[in-house]
This record gives C-alpha cells, structure tokens and sequence, in this order.
C-alpha cells in the first residue's frame, strides 16, 4: 500500500465517512481533498456518535495524520468550533493539518450563496449554504484569500480590503435583500469585524496549517498508507454532475490528485462506495426517487436526513445507471455498499438497469449531458426477492440472507466491478469483507 481514494459513486452521503474510519485503522495519513463544510460525515465508533463537516474522519486514530488538502476552501470560525467540539470529547485535534494553499470561505461567500438561491427561485439548486460555489468562485477569478494568508494578517487584511468593495457592489444587485437581510449584509461586509474573527480563528488554527504538499511528499516517501477522502458523488461532480445541480469542485479521482497535492500516478486503488439505495438532498432530477410509502420507509430506516442541514434526504431506489456512469469516470478497483440493513424489511427492491425517454422510446445506458431530457427519463426497473430478514449481526459474507448476496450479486453484474465491502449498519464492526 498504497494510496487508496474513497469516492462516491451516487449523489454524496454514500457512507464515505464510515468507510473511511473504517480504513483508517491501518492509514497513516487521511487527506480530505475537496468541498468545504457543505459535507457531512456521521461516524460511529466506539469513542461515540460524531458528526464532521471538514475534518478528515481518521481524526479519531490518533496515529493517523489528517490533512484538510489544498483543494479544500476552509472556514475557519466553522473549524474551529469542529475542533472545540472534539476537544469536548477528548481528542486534541494535534493529528489535524492544514495545507497552507486551501482557499477560505469568507462571510460574503456564505451571503452571496443565500442571495444566489433567492434570486434563482423556483429554479434554486438547494445549496447548502454553506458559501461553497461563491468561494470556489473567488479562487477560480484569483481573488480568494487562502489559509496563508490568515497566518500573514497584513497579507490579510490587504487582500480583505482589496475584495470588501467589490462584494459590496454585488450586493447592492439585489436591492430586495437590502432590508430583509440588512443585518446579515452588514455583518458579511464589516471589514473589521471579518478581520477580527477570521485572524482570531487563524490564530487558534496556526499550530495545525502545514506545507501541505511537503506532508504529502514526506509520507510517499515513506510508503506510507495514504487515504484519500472524497466529499459527495459523481452525480454533484462539477464536470461530471447533473448541472447545474452540483458542487463547485471534482468529487471523482481526478479531483484528489490536485486537491491532495499527490501526483495522479501516486494512486493505487480506488473504492468507491456506494448506498443500497438511492439519495440526494438538493434539487435536481432523480430518477428513482421514490415519493411513496416506500421512500418513507427508506428515509425512515436509513435515519436520511443531512448531517450538515438536517434537511430530509430524496430517497429512491438503486440507481444502476448513475453508479455504472461513475465507475467510468472513477476507474473503481472495488466497491464498498453501505447500507444493506436498511433493505431488511422490504419484500421486494427494485434496481433501475437503466432509462427509458418517454419522448422517443430511446433507453438510456448512461447519463444524458442534457439536464431536461434527464429529467424526462423513466427508470426501467427489475424486481429482486427481498429477504425480510435483520442483517445487522451479519459479519461474514456467509451469514447473508442468501437473497441478500443475491442483490450484492446483481449490483456487481450491473456495475461490472466487484463488491469488496458490506455495511450492515453504522457501527466499525457492521462491515463485511469478502
Ligand atoms: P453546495 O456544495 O452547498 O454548493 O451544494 C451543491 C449541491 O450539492 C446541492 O444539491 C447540495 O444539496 C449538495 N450537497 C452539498 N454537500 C452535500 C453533502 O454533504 N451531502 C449531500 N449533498 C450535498
């Protein structure tokens, strides 16, 4: 070993993190590589019942090093009350690094985010708004402020005053903000006030901000073991998504080569993890969504809701297609399926092989670049026998329902590349290997 990138097959909150912590046991060194604090990692392990925004999830191994990679925008207020809040449950946060060269999430880019959505209406994207697109925006038009810049507060606080007026006339474009939204203006717009907080947070942040690419160097060189954890699905990637319903940055392999800092050759093997089933929060087509008492009963038993916003997750039923677009894109050595137990009570599942348009009768093996014609596809849809049996103790491949790895099975066929992991609930030891 090796470098191993864990990436998600479907549309983010696959059970990345879990996968991750799972695997860190053996990693010296995790390495987020994009999205910001828009993500949400739930981890359980037996330290307790955590929720991560930006923070790598090997941060509860205390040899593991963790890296916020430089394809990551930071906002460092938000990381410092993540600190704070493991700090309360007794890890110190010292295995965390930040690469010097990741890009912050300004007040205005959180602002601009909201008023973005406002304005789009019925046609928003359902952000997170969390600032994420604006601030990738800012890197993208070379004028973002990065992590350095918070351990040089001249460097700051000039950059600061070079942007704040430019922000203020955007702003000033959408005039039915001004008063709705006055305080939230003022506050994202308050020179001082931003430069107190963020150089404050700089300072609480400093002792962890690294040459990120020198870590990196230093741990290839090693043969170290290297994970590298991806934030949402190829179907939010920024090229590769449903646009424009996706993130600003590149969840798939590509992504983690230039937002670690390693060398694309450097990877040796990508797991992509997928759920058993479908979900997305955000807007956008979702073809196997399922608005049912089916999807209750997915939403229900898979505890679907954002760990970030707490909004409902769009529930639905296993999408072969978009995971099959993925492993193109992705190039997985192997995937990981979380979530399995979920499937317990249904008595049959359905898988979508594929799309059909109901415009011309065309079936649809991948994913259209056209987001109408998409939103026009049909799932076509084979039945599989459910096992209506509890799986949750399961902890061999050979302790499956036989319908259970019958499905597993299927999804394999379907996506053409072998299943290597299988979840059977949240907790470390819920995890099959074969
Ligand atoms: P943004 O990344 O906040 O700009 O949101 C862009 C799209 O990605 C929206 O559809 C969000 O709901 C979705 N999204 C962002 N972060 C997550 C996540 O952690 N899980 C699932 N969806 C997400």
């Amino acid at each position: 070993m090796s470098v191993i990138a864990v990436v998600g097959a479907q549309w983010g909150d696959e059970g990345k993190g879990r996968v991750v912590d799972y695997l860190a046991e053996d990693a010296e060194l995790v390495i987020r590589y994009g999205g910001g604090n828009n993500a949400g990692h739930t981890v359980v392990n037996p330290h307790g019942h955590f929720k991560l925004h930006l923070i790598p999830s090997g941060i509860f191994h205390p040899g593991t090093r963790n890296l916020l990679g430089n394809g990551v925008v930071i906002n460092p207020p938000a990381l410092v009350a993540e600190l704070d809040g493991l700090r309360g449950a007794g890890f110190d946060g010292d295995n965390l690094f930040i690469s010097d060269r990741a890009h912050l999430v300004m007040p205005y880019h959180v602002l601009l985010d909201q008023l973005e959505e406002r304005e789009r209406g019925a046609g928003k994207l359902g952000t997170t708004s969390r600032g994420i697109g604006p601030a990738y925006v800012d890197k993208v038009a070379r004028r973002g402020l990065r992590v350095i810049d918070l351990v040089e507060p001249e460097t700051f606080r000039a950059r600061l005053a070079a942007a704040l007026p430019r922000i203020r006339r955007v702003v000033a474009g959408y005039p039915g903000a001004a008063d709705e939204m006055a305080d939230e203006i003022d506050a994202a717009t308050d020179e001082a006030r931003i430069a107190d907080a963020y150089l404050a947070a700089g300072t609480r942040l400093a002792r962890h901000v690294v040459d990120g690419q020198g870590l990196v160097d230093e741990s290839l060189e090693r043969g170290e073991r290297i994970l590298l954890e991806g934030q949402l699905g190829t179907m939010r990637d920024l090229d590769w998504g449903i646009y424009p319903y996706v993130t600003s940055s590149s969840p798939i392999p590509g992504g983690a080569s230039l937002g670690a800092g390693l060398p694309a050759v450097a990877i040796d093997q990508v797991l992509g993890v997928a759920k058993a089933y479908t979900t997305a929060v955000g807007a956008g087509p979702l073809p196997t969504e399922l608005e049912d008492a089916d999807g209750e009963l997915l939403r229900d038993r898979g505890q679907e809701y954002g760990t970030s916003t707490g909004r409902a997750r769009r529930c639905g039923w296993y999408d072969a297609v978009a995971v099959r677009f993925s492993v193109r894109l992705a190039g997985y050595s192997s995937i990981a399926l979380t979530k399995v137990d979920v499937l317990d009570a249904f008595d049959r599942i359905l898988v979508a092989r594929a799309y059909r348009d109901p415009a011309d009768g065309r079936e649809w093996t991948t994913v259209p670049a056209s987001t109408s014609v998409y939103e026009r596809l049909e799932p076509v849809y084979e039945e599989l026998p459910g096992w209506q049996a509890d799986t949750t103790a399961c902890r061999t491949w050979a302790e499956l329902p036989a319908a259970a790895r019958a499905y597993v099975e299927r999804l394999e066929e379907l996506a053409s590349v072998p299943i290597s992991h299988v979840s059977v609930g949240p907790e470390r030891a819920q995890m099959i290997v074969r």
